[in-house]
């Protein structure tokens, strides 16, 4: 189909994957042999077999897990490099790089290895591929905001090697409204700020990331097509939507993607984008998100064109660089 072609064609930016989602089961093992980790699989096929998934908790507990071969300096490096070649293959130009702090530091790793290891690979696929990357450091929300504003302090040595903060992890029962302080500090100290609302919790937690956190773009978002002023609100602020068609599919937001909300939400004037999410573990990079959801929505060339100049509207990206690519 010619949307698809055009889809896989077109330059795009991703603005919503999580470098730990990116690691291929293949890529843990390695890692796990080089670093001598056990795992509770006996192969990747067994591990594979594991990606069976109910809702959001369900993966994050394989997630979580799966990062824990993570040790080295050369492992988040790997990590990383591995997912910039497979987003240049996809015509990725610029990538925002979700990471999380806490899954490794919690574990003894030091700060320093997780973000000089992820800054090194950035630099070196800017160079060797002409991809451009930069990291956004996340706080999981299902820890205390006091553990998130230490975890904050404790970047500060690196503040240069990562533009802006986001939230993600299990969303019910943990708020937006919970991180306001960590926020505000995060603003003051200029960086950017985003965060995951509205993927399995309430349209209300979407207003709170906009109110409260004061966010630049909305991660997920998609359960505020529950609320026509909410989405008009959202198109009439041109507020960006991360949106992550195959992760919704695998955690069971959306029975099938016919069903899936995007093609409303752009047609509403919401600045949708089409992101991966955790490519590894939901079966599908970004072009295979547009590719699945063209097919599954009937979406237009012209719709696909419109999507992929959104990703780089809501990109962190300086206005000569952005236009560049629109
Ligand atoms: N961490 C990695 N993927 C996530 C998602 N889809 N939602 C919340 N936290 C995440
Ligand atoms: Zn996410």
């Amino acid at each position: 189909i010619a949307a698809i072609d055009l889809a896989r064609a077109i330059p795009k930016a991703e603005l919503h994957v999580h470098v730990e989602g990116t690691l291929e089961p293949e890529l843990i093992f390695q890692l796990a042999g080089r670093n001598g980790v056990t795992l509770p699989y006996d192969d990747v096929e067994a591990l594979r077999k594991a990606y069976a998934f109910t809702d959001l908790q369900s993966f994050l507990d394989i997630y979580y897990a799966g990062a824990s071969v993570l040790l080295k300096e050369q492992d988040f490096y790997d990590m990383a490099m591995a997912y910039l070649r497979c987003a240049h293959a996809d015509r990725v130009v610029h990538a925002e790089i979700f990471f999380d702090p806490q899954t490794h530091t919690a574990r003894g790793v030091p700060m320093q290895i997780v973000i000089e290891g992820l800054h090194r690979a950035c630099v070196d696929a800017g160079q060797e591929l002409g991809i451009s990357a930069v990291l956004i450091l996340c706080f999981l929300r299902h820890l205390s905001e006091d553990d998130a504003l230490a975890t904050l302090e404790a970047a500060l040595p690196w503040r240069d090697r990562f533009i802006g903060i986001g939230l993600d992890s299990s969303e019910f029962g943990h708020p937006p409204e919970k991180f306001a302080r960590v926020f505000a500090r995060a603003r003051e100290l200029g960086l950017r700020l985003v965060a995951h609302a509205g993927e399995e919790g309430p349209p209300a937690y979407i207003r709170q990331a906009l109110d409260v956190l004061q966010v630049e773009r909305i991660d997920h978002g998609v359960r505020s097509i529950e609320e026509p002023a909410l989405v008009a609100r959202l198109a009439s602020e041109r507020m960006p939507l991360t949106v992550c068609p195959l992760s919704n599919l695998k955690l069971k937001g959306v029975q099938d993607l016919a069903r899936h909300p995007l093609r409303k939400l752009l047609q509403a004037g919401v600045c949708v984008t089409i992101n991966s999410d955790d490519p590894a573990y939901f079966d599908g990079y970004v072009t295979e998100n547009y590719a699945q959801t063209i097919e599954a929505l009937k979406l237009t060339p012209e719709e696909v064109v419109q999507i992929a100049r959104n990703s780089f509207e809501a990109s962190f990206v300086d206005e000569a660089q952005r236009q560049q690519w629109l």
